[in-house]
C-alpha cells in the first residue's frame, strides 16, 4: 500500500512463472501482439505505435525525450515534484533546452498547474514539446490535461505533448487520442499490478512523424524507438527485427495484467480507485489527519499523501505498519520527504478491506505514539 510496487496480481505471478521462450519465437510474438491490443485499450488509443519497453518508467521518460527531441530543442517541463525534476535532469544530459515551470515559490510541491497556465507557457516559450506528469507520486498531485484543451494548444503551437502516467494509468481517466497526447508512458508495477521492469509506451502519429524527420541520430541505442518498433512490428507485415531480448517473463505477466484490465473495464477501475480514495480520506479525517494536497481538484487518488502533523513521528508509523500489520506504506520522496506519508491505492491492492487495514494501522500507530488530534 505504498507508492508501488503495488501487490502483484496472482495471475501475473503465475504467468511470469511459465517457462522461458525465445524472444523472437512465435509464442513471444503472439504475446506481444496481444499486449499491443491491451495497451491500445489501456491508453485509449488506436495508434499502432504502442509497446512495452524493457525497463521501468524512467526508461519511458528517457525514451520519449531522446527520440522526440534533438539537441538544442526547447522543452517546457511542468515540475511539481520529483518526476519533473528527473525529466529536467535528463533534458540537460541530452543537451536540450529545458524551461522549468514551478507551481509556487516554495519547492514543496503539493499542487498541480492550472491548465491555462500550461497553455500560456506553451504560447510564450514556443517549445518543441511540453512535458507533464499526470500522477506526481512524490507529492500526490494530479495534473489535469483539461480534456483535450492542453493537447489542442500544443498542436496549435507546434509542440508535442509528452505525458508521464506511471503512477496513474488505469486508476484515473486518461484518453490518449481524445486528449491529443503525443507520447506517454507508464510502469508495470503500479495500477497494472505486475512486476517492475516493463514500461507501457504510446506515440501519436505526429510524434512518430517527428521521429522520422530527425536530422540527427537518436543518442540512445537502448531506447531507439524505430528499432524497438521493428521488434514490435509497428509497420504491418514488416519483418520483426532483433533489437534487444524482450523481458520474456515480465511480458507474460503484463499480458495477464492487461487481460485483467480488460475484464474489469477502465470505467469500473476508475470508479474503484476514486471510491477507495474517498473512503481513505473519510477515515483519515476522523483521525484528524489532513491531505498534503490542499486543493481537492489536484488530489491524486492512486497515491495519497497525508501531511505528517506536528508532534508525530512519520518513520515510527511506517515501522509500526510493517511490524504490526505486515503493511507497507511509505514516507515522502524528493520535495515531500519528511513531510508526508504516502498510501498507494493501485490495482490489485486497491480494495475496501485494504483501506480499512490502513486506517486501523494509522489509528493504532498514532495512539502508540501518544499523538492525538488537537481539539
Ligand atoms: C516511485 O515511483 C515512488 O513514487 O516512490
Amino acid at each position: 500500500m505504498g507508492p508501488g510496487p503495488s501487490v502483484a496480481h496472482p495471475r501475473a505471478l503465475r504467468a511470469q512463472a511459465a517457462p522461458l521462450v525465445g524472444h523472437l519465437s512465435n509464442v513471444m510474438l503472439q504475446q506481444m501482439d496481444e499486449i499491443k491490443q491491451g495497451l491500445q485499450y489501456l491508453f485509449q488509443t488506436a495508434s499502432p505505435y504502442v509497446c512495452l519497453l524493457s525497463g521501468t518508467g524512467h526508461g519511458g521518460m528517457e525514451a520519449c525525450l531522446v527520440n522526440l527531441l534533438e539537441r538544442g530543442e526547447r522543452v517546457v517541463i511542468a515540475q511539481n515534484g520529483i518526476w519533473g525534476e528527473r525529466a529536467a535532469d535528463m533534458a540537460e544530459r541530452l543537451q536540450l533546452e529545458p524551461v522549468v515551470l514551478r507551481t509556487g515559490k516554495d519547492d514543496e510541491g503539493g499542487s498541480a498547474f492550472p491548465v491555462d497556465t500550461l497553455i500560456a507557457a506553451v504560447r510564450q516559450h514556443k517549445p518543441s514539446a511540453l512535458f507533464v506528469v499526470v500522477g506526481e507520486s512524490s507529492t500526490g498531485a494530479h495534473q489535469s490535461l483539461g480534456g483535450g484543451r492542453l493537447g489542442q494548444a500544443c498542436r496549435d503551437a507546434g509542440a508535442l505533448l509528452i505525458v508521464d502516467t506511471v503512477a496513474s494509468l488505469g486508476g484515473v481517466p486518461f484518453l490518449a487520442d481524445a486528449w491529443g497526447v503525443d507520447a506517454c508512458y507508464s510502469g508495470s508495477q503500479k495500477v497494472l499490478s505486475g512486476p517492475p521492469g516493463a514500461a507501457p509506451l504510446c506515440l501519436s502519429e505526429r510524434a512518430w512523424s517527428k521521429i522520422q524527420a530527425r536530422t540527427t541520430k537518436i543518442a540512445s541505442f537502448n531506447w531507439d524507438l524505430p528499432m524497438i518498433g521493428r521488434y514490435w512490428q509497428w509497420q504491418p507485415g514488416a519483418p520483426r527485427v532483433y533489437h534487444h531480448t524482450g523481458a520474456v517473463s515480465t511480458y507474460f505477466a503484463l499480458r495477464e495484467c492487461l487481460a485483467v484490465v480488460g475484464e474489469e473495464g477502465l470505467e469500473a477501475m476508475w470508479k474503484r480507485h476514486s471510491d477507495a480514495a474517498a473512503m481513505l480520506w473519510r477515515g483519515l479525517a476522523e483521525l484528524g489527519l489532513e491531505p498534503y494536497v490542499a486543493d481537492p481538484q489536484y488530489r491524486l487518488v492512486t497515491v495519497n499523501t497525508i501531511r505528517v502533523p506536528d508532534g508525530a513521528d512519520w518513520a515510527a508509523l511506517v515501522g509500526h505498519c510493517l511490524k504490526e500489520y505486515d503493511l507497507e506504506i511509505a514516507g515522502g520522496l524528493g520535495p515531500s520527504a519528511g513531510r508526508v506519508w504516502r498510501v498507494g491505492l493501485m490495482g490489485y491492492s486497491c480494495t475496501r478491506a485494504n483501506v480499512a487495514l490502513v486506517l486501523e494501522a494509522f489509528r493504532t500507530g498514532l495512539e502508540a505514539q501518544g499523538w492525538t488530534k488537537k481539539k
